[in-house]
């Protein structure tokens, strides 16, 4: 059985298909607070599968306790997690508050129950700006510019440490590039709350009538276009990712890294176009001024994570965008639906 802290939540839910498609069985805990319920039933509907459910906080360790004792778990993935730059600034302690004592207590009332291997949603954040490209699990970390950046490279910290200690812990840290896209049936996908901050769900309710234009942060980037560059990665081929590393979680000891993208990397106009190329009509953008505290390109070296892992992308930019879009039209207001 895996735990899947936060498998209600964008990666999680595709996370938790792949998995109950390869026949694992899954426990999801999530407490619900930046998901819709529903995700996990169209889960079912794709798989055929139910992920039992637990409404919960990963803080809450008496539940967590529970879980593991009514449970046999054989290896967690905890997605569980406040994910949005912007509100960390304003909200720092409630960032640092969730994302760090969710790791803290997971690892603690893992130790009791014996539960040795864990992977974590890390994040491309955790690399200094100053880094050359691409980005190598080796690059200089830290100098994060929010909190959040800031948690995971804490988090990281704390698993490392963790697995200093105890040699027969094993954690898998996995450096998230740019996920977008949505599992081809149309099912779930991502949905934010409010004003979306990530460009591509902004493209996408752009495109479906939400919102009137795109807004390009700046097209005066040392980059072939002038607009920012990024390592874009289709998540379903990032859920894919994590059915590698419970493998391989399982079958080593001690704390590895893997930076998780396509290794390519696309630029604003480009994500537009082929968003626009999959919607089969213009999505409106303007160019405005750059966004305070984004790099002009980032995108990762992935030859780790093929080799060692043994994880390849499949999808292309043109495959991301058709998801996407057929997500956003079968469900223009998310799972309000
Ligand atoms: P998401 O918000 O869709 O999913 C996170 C889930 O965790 C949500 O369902 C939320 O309800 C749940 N959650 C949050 N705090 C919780 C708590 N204390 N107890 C129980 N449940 C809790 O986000 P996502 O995009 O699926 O991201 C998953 C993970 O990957 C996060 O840790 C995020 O920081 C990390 N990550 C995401 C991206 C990205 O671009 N989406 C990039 C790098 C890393
Ligand atoms: C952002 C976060 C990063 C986080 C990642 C995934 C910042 C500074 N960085 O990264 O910490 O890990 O999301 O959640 O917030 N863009 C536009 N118009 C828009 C939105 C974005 O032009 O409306 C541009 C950006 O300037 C950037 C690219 O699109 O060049 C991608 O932006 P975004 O989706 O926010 O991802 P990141 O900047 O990589």
């Amino acid at each position: 059985m895996i735990l899947v802290t936060g498998g209600a939540g964008f990666i999680g839910s595709h996370t938790c298909v792949e998995l109950l498609n390869s026949g694992y069985d899954t426990v999801v805990l999530d407490n619900l607070c930046n998901s819709h319920i529903k995700s996990l039933e169209r889960v079912e509907r794709i798989t055929g599968k139910k992920p039992v459910f637990i409404k919960a906080d990963v803080r809450d360790r008496e539940v967590l306790d529970r879980v593991f004792s009514t449970y046999d778990i054989e290896c967690v993935i905890h997605f569980a997690g406040l994910k949005a730059v912007g509100e960390s600034v304003a909200k720092p302690m409630e960032y640092f508050d969730n994302n760090l004592n969710s790791s803290l207590v997971l690892c603690d009332v893992m130790k009791k129950h014996g539960v040795k291997a864990l992977v974590f949603s890390s994040s491309a954040t955790v690399y200094s700006g100053d880094n050359e490209m691409p980005l190598y699990e080796t690059s200089r970390t830290g100098n994060c510019t929010n909190p959040y950046g800031w948690t995971k490279y804490m988090s990281e910290q704390i698993f490392k440490a963790l697995c200093t200690a105890d040699p027969d812990m094993s954690v898998v840290l996995l450096r998230y590039f740019n996920p977008i896209g949505a599992h081809e049936s149309g099912l779930i996908g991502e949905d934010p709350q409010g004003i979306p901050n990530n460009l591509l769900p902004y493209v996408a309710q752009t495109a479906v009538g939400r919102r009137e234009r795109v807004t390009v942060h700046g097209n005066d980037y040392p980059t072939p276009d002038g607009t920012g560059v990024r390592d874009y990665i289709h998540v379903v081929d990032l859920a894919r990712a994590h059915l590698c590393a419970v493998s391989y979680a399982v079958s080593h000891k001690g704390c590895d890294v893997f930076n998780i993208g396509t290794g390519r990397g696309s630029s604003v106009l480009d994500v537009i176009k082929a968003f626009s190329r999959a919607c089969g009509k213009d999505v409106p953008y303007v160019i405005g001024p750059r966004r305070p505290g984004d790099l002009a390109t980032v995108y990762a070296d992935c030859t780790k994570a093929k080799e060692v892992l043994g994880f390849e992308t499949k999808y292309d930019l043109e495959k991301m965008c058709i998801d996407a879009w057929n997500w956003q039209k079968n469900n223009p207001n998310g799972f309000a639906d």
